[in-house]
């Protein structure tokens, strides 16, 4: 196992941000992780888990170990009556893995296209986008556990997902709780794909798509094209315009406090939730508190959507860490103080 010294890390994360980890290990397979954690050198080091880097904003150079996932591979290992169950390998592209899927007849992810990151890093953000969470389509994963040595592997339900959350997010409190931050690295993911397969077109943007090409009954490569088409038109891509997607969780609010809101903000954009709870859109509020398109030295806010904070110095004078973070603590304090809601980034801030 060749653990590598000094690694520029700008090619690794999305924003682009300059750092080097200190040390960084490539993971091919479980026996990588084995591997490590049975030399003295590195078993007590402390790790961090590198997927796509899209979901990260690098502060510094890292000096934990780095644990780059490779781990590679694509299959669909079984099918029945009521489902498709493929298994994907976490190091893994996310888009391409749900694009093979589509193309080879396994539909179900389709509407989370074109969203960065790894396979691995998708059950540990929960991702979501137009209808349709991780969770409504995960069947189980194998994760490497760093105390004991062991592949185990995880349900729905253990996973603990929330929106944007998983028990991966969670460092253990105490001795009875699940947290697995910091002692698991997801290393496969199975997605259970229902059948009969059918397309989830709530959402306002795809109903625009249906009425403009006139075409109700839509394949999964149909809404799949859509939602390249949606997101190439609102967010910016990554390797062009360096970003970590929606920098900051939609806030839920009470029904009390929404009320409050909308009498003083009659335009807020909210939508009910299962719950009780509403959902304020983080999106409008830093929109209305005037942020779009401005900047704090090379970290933007970006201009066709205010969730999504941009690196404007390209790769050759990149934005640093420090300037994302005074930008987005500038954004907090703002639409706190107009709204009286605390935003909450959805990126690991290393
Ligand atoms: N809005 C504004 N101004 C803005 C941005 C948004 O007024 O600058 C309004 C929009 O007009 C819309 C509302 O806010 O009425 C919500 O915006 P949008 O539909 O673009 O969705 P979002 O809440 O910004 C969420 C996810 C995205 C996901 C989309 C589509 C979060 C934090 N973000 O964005 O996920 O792709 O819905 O489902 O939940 C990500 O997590 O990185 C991500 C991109």
């Amino acid at each position: 196992m060749i653990v590598e010294s000094n690694v520029p890390l700008q090619p690794y994360n999305s924003f682009g941000i300059v750092a080097r980890a200190q040390h960084l290990a490539r993971i091919a397979g479980e026996a990588d992780l084995a591997a490590l954690r049975d030399d003295p050198a590195w078993r007590d080091a402390p790790r961090f888990v590198l997927g796509g880097g899209s979901n990260i904003v690098l502060t510094g150079d890292v000096k934990s170990l780095v644990l780059k996932v490779e781990i590679k591979g694509l299959r669909l290992l079984e099918e029945t009556s009521r489902a498709w169950i493929v298994e994907a390998g976490a190091g893994e592209t996310w888009h391409d893995a749900v694009e093979w899927m589509v193309r080879n007849g396994y539909p179900g992810l389709e509407n989370l296209a074109l969203i960065p990151g790894t396979v691995g890093g998708a059950p540990v953000q929960n991702i979501g986008a137009y209808g349709v969470e991780l969770q409504d389509r995960f069947d189980s994963l194998d994760a490497f556990d760093w105390e004991t040595g062991r592949s185990f592997s995880l349900d729905a339900a253990q996973c603990a997902f929330g929106y944007r959350d998983s028990v991966f997010k969670h460092a253990r409190s105490s001795p009875s709780d699940f947290g697995l931050a910091g002692r698991a690295v997801i290393t496969r993911v199975r997605f259970r794909l229902p059948k009969p397969w059918k397309p989830v077109a709530g959402y306002l943007d795809l109903e625009r798509k249906m009425e403009e090409t006139s075409n109700f009954t839509p394949s999964a490569q149909d809404i799949f094209d859509w939602i390249c088409a949606i997101r190439r038109a609102k967010l910016p891509d990554w390797r062009v315009l360096g970003n970590a997607g929606s920098f900051f969780k939609n806030p839920t609010v009470t029904p009390e406090q929404c009320a409050d809101i909308i009498a003083r903000d009659p335009k807020i954009v909210h939508y009910p939730m299962d719950d009780g709870s509403i959902k304020l859109a983080a999106g409008w509020l830093i929109d209305a508190c005037g942020w779009k398109g401005k900047s704090v030295g090379n970290a933007g806010v970006y201009e066709r959507q205010a969730l999504v904070l941009v690196n404007r110095g390209g790769r050759e004078n990149p934005v640093t860490g420090g300037e994302v973070m005074t930008l987005a603590k500038a954004i907090q304090t703002s639409v706190y103080e107009r709204f009286g809601i605390r935003l909450e980034p959805e990126p690991v801030v290393v």
